[in-house]
Formats: C-alpha cells, sequence, structure tokens
C-alpha cells in the first residue's frame, strides 16, 4: 500500500490532486457574498483600488495624477505586503502550495519594479502615464487571477474559521510604505 502523496505532509489531507481538483470551482467576482473573512477584505480592496486606477486611467489631468496617485500606490504595496505576510504562506502550509506562494512572489516583485519605474518620473512627463498603464495592466491581471483561481479555492480549502482569523493577521502585516 502506497501512501501517494510523498510531497504532502500537512495533516489537513488536501494534497495536489485536491486542489487542481477545487480549480473546477467557479465564482463570480462580483459575488463578495461568496466569500468571507480575509478573502472578502481582500476582495473588497481590489474593487477599490481598481476604482482608483480606472480613475487615472481615464484622466488626462496631472492634478488627478498628484492628488490620487501616491494614495493608490500606498494601499497598493500595503495589500500586497499583508497577503504575502499572512494569507499564501498560511494556504500554502495547508496544501503543499509552495509554488503559488512563489508565483505570487514573484508577480508583486515585477509589480514593485513597474511601480519604481515611475516613481522617478514627473506626472507631467509623458512617460509616467504610459509607465502608469504598464502598472495597472499588472495589477488588473494579477487580481483577476487571485479572484478566480487562487481566493474561491483557498478559502473552500481553509474553511470559514480560518479565514477569518486570517483577517487580523492580515491587517497586522500591512505594511505602508512610503
Ligand atoms: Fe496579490
Ligand atoms: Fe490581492
Amino acid at each position: 500500500m502506497s501512501s501517494g502523496s510523498s510531497g504532502t505532509s500537512g495533516s489537513s489531507g488536501f494534497g495536489k490532486a485536491d486542489w487542481n481538483a477545487l480549480g473546477e470551482l467557479k465564482v463570480s467576482k462580483s459575488d463578495l457574498r461568496a466569500f468571507n473573512g480575509v478573502f472578502q477584505t481582500l476582495m473588497e480592496e481590489h474593487g477599490e483600488l481598481t476604482a482608483l486606477f480606472l480613475r487615472i486611467n481615464s484622466s488626462s489631468d496631472v492634478s488627478v495624477y498628484k492628488d490620487l496617485y501616491p494614495a493608490v500606490r500606498r494601499e497598493l504595496l500595503a495589500h500586497e505586503m499583508g497577503e504575502m505576510a499572512a494569507v499564501y504562506p498560511f494556504v500554502a502550509a495547508y496544501a503543499d502550495l509552495e509554488s503559488e506562494a512563489v508565483r505570487h512572489g514573484k508577480e508583486a516583485g515585477e509589480l514593485k519594479g513597474a511601480i519604481m519605474s515611475i516613481d522617478v518620473l514627473d506626472y507631467g512627463d509623458a512617460r509616467w502615464k504610459l509607465g502608469f498603464e504598464h502598472v495597472f495592466a499588472l495589477v488588473r491581471s494579477h487580481f483577476d487571477e487571485e479572484e478566480t483561481r487562487f481566493f474561491p479555492r483557498a478559502q473552500l480549502l481553509i474553511g470559514q474559521e480560518n479565514s477569518e482569523m486570517l483577517e487580523a493577521r492580515y491587517q497586522e502585516g500591512k505594511v505602508v510604505i512610503d
């Protein structure tokens, strides 16, 4: 008799196959009721950040960039820090999902690099808006992947009690960077 799950050492009983099976799960991005605890907070923050990104994206007024972007930048970086500190490591330990956490860290690093590349530009410089559009494209793709691929399965895997417990850890892990 073989255990058949040499890569899984957690006590939850979930292995990679189980995680992949959960991939069938489809949750509408607009259906916040489907999420609870930290996942609901993360979804709400994605919505708020996206709305602010859209306002900047649709404007050609430098004063709008100046007014809105510093807060968007700070909140986005804090959001990613909180996810990396509290959410991904916890879920990875449950389902042998180190690769999910690694992929997330890589994407967050790419995002930070794109943000830093416009930090050195003036808002009035045409390259700033182009760089901003690149940041927004990365953010959209990253949020979409989390909302449709990661959060629904992670929530199902760890359960409501843990996702509510993670909410406090997430808030502690959010580091505001100026
Ligand atoms: Fe993220
Ligand atoms: Fe996120």
